[in-house]
């Protein structure tokens, strides 16, 4: 660690030069008219520091300081800064305290009902959803510090020829998916460019390939309209998701543009890098004929052996719908809704636990952005009926600072998270009902519920889908409750679907600590 660090504090015309020359012992040297410097008003802070003061001493003495040198001071203030800062910490804090009691409890009734309430507005404004205060602390110091650590190690670095590109995963309309790999540091130099010529490198070159570490390339597409635009919404929700809740989504490593055109690589074009998080998405693990057993030894690392096979498949997709909503409870209260929630965008780790992916259709109400997107970016089978996260006659977004000041009320008037909620209910009724798994009982439902009015106990009356709900209505029906709640209508106050909150709170999953304590008391657990 470096044992001598200099920073400057401007203050005015004034400068604080701040010096550490020992861990925990901090001199601070006042600066500029030369009063300060070796003055009589310096504060060696080392001598405080013998005395067992903390940081909040530090801070007395710098303010004592500045009150010395200010030549424009009010007395009395001065005189009160000056002795708050040379009491100790505890008499300081006290004193500070019972001041602010005195003077409040001398206010008129009046005044003081408007400073409580005031106050009480001002706190459920700063911290209601998507929570201004968090939201402000996030854009203007952890997304900075972020910059300037990744900057630091080098993880913001990416070159193209850093990267191997491996088979094809997805295309959709704005970029191409690959898998690929990291060439360790010794491989990865720019002169392999002449050896390879245009056509780049090859993974079939490396026998070893699969030791270097796995990773999620996507290239956005070069000369289409609005996808430079929807890749940098890419990264902006990626980076702000990996901050505000990692374990929810796939790790984002960052991007770089292609210096050249070779291979895959067209010289200009962004690619963004991911961490490879697993091999299959929920929708793979759907396809399959054993769908939900295929996910039981992922889920709960054994098998969970038990004569009941319908309890067993309720105890799975009961915990995959647990992960997805307590993710989605996560994602919204940072203010984000994905609006792309459905089983080929959520990657099932070789841990068992699902991660989001593709949060290129995802709206943040603070930045303004993604109000009411291209109907093209939403997928129908998904789409709750109101299609939008906002009414369409919301106006256009207004700039980053107003959208993050409106972004309270928009929320509380529209509550926009309850858009995923329709999808992660179409997710359980199709984990639920095998006929609902394949792309054409998906359509057949689709077509049924919006003639239903999206009144789903009707539309078990009269569906012609070949199913049973047999694991939906294990305990009472919780399970069947719980879906019908999340798709449906959102009625005139727009608020007629349990949010990710309200539905982790149904008897559905509150019954599930019982339920699961009890069938694993019955089962014999096996490796
Ligand atoms: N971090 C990751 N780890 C493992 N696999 C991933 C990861 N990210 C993406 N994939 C795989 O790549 C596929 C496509 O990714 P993604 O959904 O981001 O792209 P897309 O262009 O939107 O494709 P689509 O429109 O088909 O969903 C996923 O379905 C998944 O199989
Ligand atoms: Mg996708």
């Amino acid at each position: 660690m470096c044992s001598n660090i200099w920073g400057e504090l401007g203050v005015g015309s004034r400068s604080f030069f701040i010096t550490s020359n020992l861990p925990g012992s901090w001199m601070v040297k006042l600066g500029s008219d030369g009063r300060g410097r070796g003055g009589g008003s310096r504060s060696n802070v080392g001598d405080h520091h013998h005395q067992g003061s903390s940081s909040i001493v530090v801070m007395a003495n710098l303010v004592n300081d500045v009150v010395a040198n200010l030549p424009v001071w009010d007395g009395t203030l001065k005189q009160t800064v000056q002795q708050l800062a040379s009491q100790d910490t505890g008499s300081l804090i006290q004193q500070l305290g019972s001041t602010a009691i005195s003077s409040f409890t001398e206010l008129p009734n009046g005044e003081r009902w408007k400073i409580v309430s005031g106050s009480a507005f001002g706190w459920f404004y700063l911290t209601a959803r998507p929570g201004v205060l968090k939201g402000a602390l996030d854009s203007y110091v952890l997304a900075p510090l972020q910059f300037l650590v990744d900057g630091a190690l080098g993880r913001r670095n990416w070159k193209r020829t850093d990267f191997l590109v491996d088979e094809r995963l997805g295309e959709g309309s704005f970029g191409t998916v690959y898998a690929g790999f990291v060439l360790p540091r010794k491989l990865a130099t720019d002169q392999d460019d002449d050896e390879f010529g245009r056509r780049g490198r090859r993974i079939e070159e490396y026998n070893d390939y699969k030791s270097f570490d796995k990773v999620i390339l996507k290239k956005v597409k070069v000369g289409v309209q609005g996808a430079d635009e929807c890749g940098e919404m890419e990264e902006w929700f990626n980076y702000r998701m990996c901050r505000a809740a990692p374990d929810t989504c796939a790790k984002y490593l960052g991007s770089f543009r292609a210096d050249a055109t070779r291979g895959q690589f067209t010289q200009g074009g962004k690619w963004l890098v991911w961490k490879y998080e697993g091999d299959s998405t929920l929708l793979d693990f759907m396809k399959q004929r054993n769908f939900p057993e295929n996910l039981e030894m992922p889920l709960f690392g054994r098998t969970l052996k038990s004569k009941d096979q319908l309890q067993r498949h309720s105890l799975i997709i009961k915990q995959i719908m647990r992960q997805i909503i307590s993710s989605l409870n996560k994602m919204h209260a940072t203010g984000i809704v994905h609006r792309d929630v459905k089983p080929s965008n959520l990657v099932v780790t070789n841990k068992g636990k699902l991660k989001f992916i593709d949060f290129g259709a995802a709206t943040d109400l603070r930045v303004g952005k993604n109000f009411v997107p291209e109907r093209g970016m939403l997928d129908p089978d998904y789409c709750p009926p109101e299609l939008y996260v906002l009414p369409e006659e919301t106006p256009n977004p207004p700039p980053a600072p107003v959208a993050a000041a409106l972004s309270p009320f928009i929320w509380q008037f529209n509550s926009p998270d309850l858009f995923d909620m329709y999808s992660a209910g179409v997710i359980l009724l199709q984990m639920a009902c095998s006929g609902l798994r394949t792309p054409i009982g998906l359509q057949l439902f689709k077509k049924e519920i919006a003639e239903v009015g999206y009144d789903l106990n009707k539309w078990r009356g009269i569906t012609k889908v070949r199913t049973n709900f047999e694991v939906l209505d294990l305990d009472g029906g919780a399970g069947w409750n719980l879906v019908t709640k999340l798709i449906c209508e959102r009625g005139l106050l727009r608020r007629g679907r349990l949010s990710a909150a309200a539905a982790l709170r149904h008897p559905y999953f509150l019954l599930g600590g019982d339920q699961a304590a009890s069938v694993l008391s019955k089962l014999t657990l096996s490796r």
